[in-house]
């Protein structure tokens, strides 16, 4: 069990004095280690998982089961950190009771709790896991999930009416009892607006400066992906190129004989030089 809990984390509202919530994506036992090192409050097992890491076009080719390997490799790293699971497209759009269980299989790997997309169209979903005792974390806004609906990866709530709608699906989650919402891609006025209706953290991830908490894919943050980053990414370092590097340089001694040194063989026992 790790230190920060769902409820913990619900009270973390800014205008009550808390301090801004950290959230980051893992997907396995280093990164998870690495992250949670640095004081993050939220490991996301995030269904990027699909295009981050298993290089799939977008999120929706990823399994429970596929969720549940990773989940675990991330609670293999006993974090502080709080671990939220997502839960991947169709694991909660085909019935109340395949939702509940696909949750549960989510939270035996070793998530504390799970998050979903979607407003007011979700509450039964969300209510029933809640009566399950799953805490449930919702997201809003630019749900990659729905990337075949919305016709693409579009900011969402730019009209008045949207970001009405964006508002009132909101408070129906928090009223289901969700205990914190991402907002995603969405004017940051939008991202403020939310975070004054509700009284529930909210986690922005291109929602502008006035969220409860900020969450991004850790491979953005650290240079590991293939695409150019997002506006709303910032990037903090440049693994890929350090890998890049690193392996040049390993190949090169082991083509040039270099590699292994004596120092990196075993020694060979006099019973062998005889
Ligand atoms: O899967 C994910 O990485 C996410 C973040 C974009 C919030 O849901």
């Amino acid at each position: 069990m790790t230190d920060v809990s769902a409820p913990s984390l619900r009270a973390r509202k800014r205008r009550h004095g808390s301090a801004p919530v950290v959230m980051i994506t893992a997907y396995d036992e280093p990164t998870a280690r690495y992250a949670d090192a640095a004081g993050v409050d939220v490991l996301l097992v995030g269904d990027s998982l699909a295009n981050v890491v298993l290089g799939h076009e977008d999120t929706l080719h990823v399994s429970v089961d596929e969720m549940a390997h990773h989940v675990r490799a991330v609670a293999a790293a006993r974090p502080r950190a709080h671990i939220v699971a997502d839960m991947p497209w169709l694991s909660y759009h085909v019935g109340i009771d395949a939702a509940v269980a696909n949750a549960g299989i989510l939270i035996r790997a070793g998530a504390q709790s799970v998050k979903l997309e979607g407003g007011a169209i979700r509450r039964d979903v969300v209510r029933a896991l809640i009566e399950a005792e799953i805490p449930v974390m919702g997201h809003l806004g630019l749900t990659p999930q729905s990337v075949l609906a919305f016709g693409g990866y579009k900011v969402q709530g730019k009209t008045r009416d949207a970001a009405k709608l964006l508002v009132e699906d909101a408070l129906v989650l928090q009223g289901e009892g969700v205990y914190a919402l991402v907002v995603e891609g969405v004017p940051a006025l939008v991202g403020a607006q939310l975070t004054l209706a509700l009284d529930i953290p909210t986690i922005g991830i291109g929602a502008g400066p006035d969220t409860d908490g900020q969450v991004l894919v850790i491979h953005d943050v650290v240079g590991l992906t293939k695409n150019p980053p997002a506006k709303f990414v910032r990037r903090y370092a440049d693994l890929g190129v350090a890998i890049t590097d690193a392996v040049s340089r390993y190949a090169l001694d082991v083509r040039n004989g270099t590699f292994p040194a004596v120092t990196e063989s075993y020694d060979n026992p006099a019973e062998l030089l005889d």
